[in-house]
């Protein structure tokens, strides 16, 4: 806080005080609290949520043992994944295990699920003669299943596609029964998972009728490793122990862990790859995009393909981040290009990229492909030889094209040497090749098989920014939006902050993108365009920068967990309610008692805009010290501008905010003329964008009547409030919650509230 009124401060946080105590009393009306059922008080949040506790509710206990008694997944184990690693095996004294086929996956999971919630094994037989027994859950598809075949109409199953899946409630003569059913082994093993989700949140399954499949087809994490990683082992949450990294995958690591690198598969591999299954997520990039070449070399190659060995029954291709010039490194001798020979259109440096993809391929059959972080931030790019970002794309994507291969070329870009505002920069490049006529007539000179990804917002990941404008801009190119799930700018590990409301508030904004004639598109949510149904894209991708580490929990915060659940189900389906899958996340990580879970929803979902309000309030962006993004800085000048919190909120004695209205650096006309005018006028912009936009006067009247100044202190000092708040009532659940867990997500609250007035101490 800059300065402010005492007395009006004090005024503020009694009545403050007093809203909050009111809330913090109706949470914790006394129900008579349960302990939580089947939680050995040191667990430690390893199974993320998938957690199949014993069913709390007698009733339904009983209810689920009459419906749910056996398992049948016919030919479970007949169609095998491609392996390539002939001797793939588990680190010595795993508790996971390999399997071999998508629908063993799923009747593994059958069995662990049920056998957890109904607190009795669930057998699993086999159909017998066409007949299935009353009580069976059968899962296949057509082809794997003459059970399945009968139970459902291909016309039914045509609708959800080839990743899509159909839950039902079938009457047979006397015998009731559940069948599972999709296209694809894939499709079937997403059914099962939802089916298991149904009983984790305690629904009813006897009158199922669900039919579901994703609105997106690519559905993506990035691992950025150990950068901007929060959830290593180690005591600061930062990095490893033991020789690792603190990464969730051991390619490197020394001491005593030198023994746990791939091929060696390790438990929290599995654990992830049916987390990530559980969401429908179909892919990671599994290193930082500041890419280390050693990624392409063929020993990594060689341990790359023994973890897709052990994702693809889940359905999960791996890609690599590369670096543009690659091709010159001496590590791939005597197989090197010169950088004369980087010539995007040239057959050396096409032919590189293709040898390159092939020997990849060649051990990773389903490889996705590559993404590219070029001229940005330091990194090479095909500006560094003369070329624009569409001519290095294309080249990458020309040389893997044959492969089936795509590459994901990413727009973050930023010159605030040749920009008035560092913001609009990927705008002004990508716009125009997208304008572009070819030679074929068509518009738009990006390949088909490149995707352009872009952050969700114009600066970086920010607690909350407009969305990007190159959304509904780049109608001729594939677009993939870029979230994030690592919680960088959001409080790292030490802050709980639920960002399912983010998403969804990126994810259903309205672009009011408009056709060539300037007509609104009917739909054109930032959601439409992601998913293509905007502007009629063919091919469509969401990516998730995770945040996934080597933690016991694998994401170091307890809560963190919910931010890779909600980005994975807002993938699948972006117009879900951050409520509900919040409250679905509740049950299954936690319990399903109802206090706990309305007491948790409601801590989770005020959580990041109280962020917003202690961080970064009023749409003023990137307000923190140098380098580590977590404590707040708002006189610093972190020896460059556009690195630094004074150039973004350009303080000074009229007032304070960036103007990128028409009298600014105008970056609101990068916008659809409906939000250009929306943005670009202090009256109009939405007043959480207000400093975005503009050079706000200290005395400019706020909506709430209150002046500019009072209505940021008073938003300051709403957020701290609610973090103590949810000190408070995480205090009421004391005896609702296991031992140990409870314990860490109270000391990081502990931590929580000192850090947000202050800052706290840099971590
Ligand atoms: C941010 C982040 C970097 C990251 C970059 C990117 O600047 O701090 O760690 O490399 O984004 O997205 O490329």
């Amino acid at each position: 806080m800059i300065r402010g009124s005492v007395p009006r401060l004090r005024r503020t946080l009694v009545v403050l005080g007093t809203a909050l105590a009111t809330v913090a009393a109706t949470l914790a009306v006394a129900t008579t609290p349960v302990a939580a059922a089947g939680s050995p008080d040191d667990y430690s949040g390893s199974d993320l949520w998938l957690r199949y506790v014993p069913v709390s509710d007698a009733k339904l206990l009983r209810d689920y043992r009459r419906t749910v008694t056996a398992i049948v997944v016919e030919n479970a184990d007949a169609d095998r994944v491609h392996r390539h690693t002939a001797d793939l095996t588990m680190a010595p004294g795993s508790t996971e295990k390999l399997v071999e086929t998508t629908l063993g996956a799923a009747r593994d999971e059958l069995v662990r699920g049920l056998g957890g919630m109904l607190g009795q094994p669930t057998p699993v037989t086999t159909a017998g003669a066409g007949t299935v027994r009353d009580g069976s859950v059968v899962v296949g598809t057509p082809a794997s299943s003459p059970l399945v075949r009968r139970a459902v109409s291909a016309r039914d199953l045509a609708a959800v596609g080839d990743e899509g899946y159909l839950v039902r409630s079938v009457s047979r003569g006397r015998a009731r029964f559940t069948v599972i059913a999709g296209n694809s082994d894939l499709g079937a093993l997403y059914g099962t998972f939802a089916f298991l989700r149904l009983m984790q949140t305690q629904k009813p399954v006897d009158h199922l009728r669900i039919a579901d499949s994703p609105k997106i087809k690519h559905r993506l994490l990035n691992n950025w490793e150990t950068e901007r990683l929060y959830a290593g082992n180690n005591a600061s949450g930062l990095g490893g122990l033991n020789g690792e990294s603190g990464a969730i995958f051991n390619f490197a690591a020394t001491g005593a862990s030198a023994g746990r690198n791939l091929p060696v598969i390790l438990d929290r591999y599995i654990v992830m790859a049916r987390a990530l299954a559980s969401l429908g997520i179909n892919g990671i990039t599994i290193n930082n995009v500041n890419a280390d070449n050693a990624y392409l070399t063929s020993a990594r190659i060689a341990q790359e393909a023994a973890l897709a060995d052990a994702l693809r029954p889940y359905g999960i291709r791996l890609g690599l981040s590369i670096r543009y010039t690659a091709p010159t490194d001496s590590r791939f001798a005597p197989d090197t290009l010169t950088n004369s020979q980087l010539d995007p259109y040239g057959t050396e440096f096409r032919g590189w990229w293709t040898r390159r993809a092939q020997q990849v391929q060649s051990a990773i059959p389903d490889f996705m492909g590559f993404t590219v972080k070029a001229n940005s931030e330091g990194q090479p790019g095909p500006q560094d030889f003369g070329y624009d970002h569409g001519d290095g794309a294309n080249g990458i994507a020309a040389a893997v094209a044959p492969l089936g291969m795509t590459v994901h070329w990413r727009t973050f870009v930023y010159n605030a040497e040749v920009d008035n505002d560092r913001l609009k920069r990927a705008y002004l490049e990508f716009g125009p090749i997208d304008d572009e006529v070819q030679p074929d007539g068509t518009r738009g000179r990006f390949a088909d098989n490149v995707f352009l990804q872009t952050k969700n917002g114009p600066l970086d990941f920010q607690a909350r920014e407009p969305i990007h404008p190159m959304f509904g801009r780049m109608e001729n190119t594939n677009q993939a939006l870029e979230l994030q799930v690592t919680q960088e700018y959001t409080g790292q590990n030490w802050m709980l902050t639920y960002l399912g409301p983010m998403y969804e508030e990126v994810l259903k904004t309205d672009t009011y993108a408009t056709d060539e004639n300037g007509k609104l598109l009917r739909e054109r949510l930032v959601g439409n365009i992601v998913d293509g149904s905007a502007q009629h894209h063919p091919d469509t991708a969401i990516v998730g920068v995770a945040n996934l580490g080597n933690a016991d929990n694998l994401t170091g915060h307890h809560f963190s967990q919910a931010n890779l659940f909600a980005f994975g189900r807002q993938a699948w389906n972006w117009t879900l309610d951050s409520t509900d899958i919040a409250t679905d996340w509740v049950r299954m990580t936690w319990s399903n008692d109802r206090r706990v879970v309305d007491t948790i929803r409601t801590m989770m979902m005020g959580s990041w805009e109280a962020l917003v309000s202690y961080q970064t309030p009023l749409g003023i962006g990137h307000q923190f010290a140098e380098g580590a993004h977590y404590r707040p800085d708002p006189a610093d000048w972190a020896g460059r501008d556009d690195w630094s919190p004074v150039y973004y909120n350009k303080a000074d004695s009229a007032g304070l905010g960036f103007d990128r209205s028409p009298t600014g650096s105008n970056l609101a006309a990068q916008y659809f003329p409906r939000l250009q005018r929306r943005y670009g006028d202090i009256d109009s912009v939405p007043e959480n964008l207000l400093m975005w936009f503009h050079h706000v006067p200290w005395g400019h009247r706020m909506d709430s009547g209150r002046p500019f100044w009072d209505e940021l202190v008073y938003r300051y000092q709403m957020g701290v409030q609610y973090v103590t708040w949810m000190r408070e009532t995480w205090e009421t659940l004391r005896t609702d919650i296991d031992a140990r867990r409870f314990g860490e997500v109270r000391a990081k609250l502990a931590v929580h509230e000192a850090d947000a007035p202050t800052g706290g101490t840099p971590r």
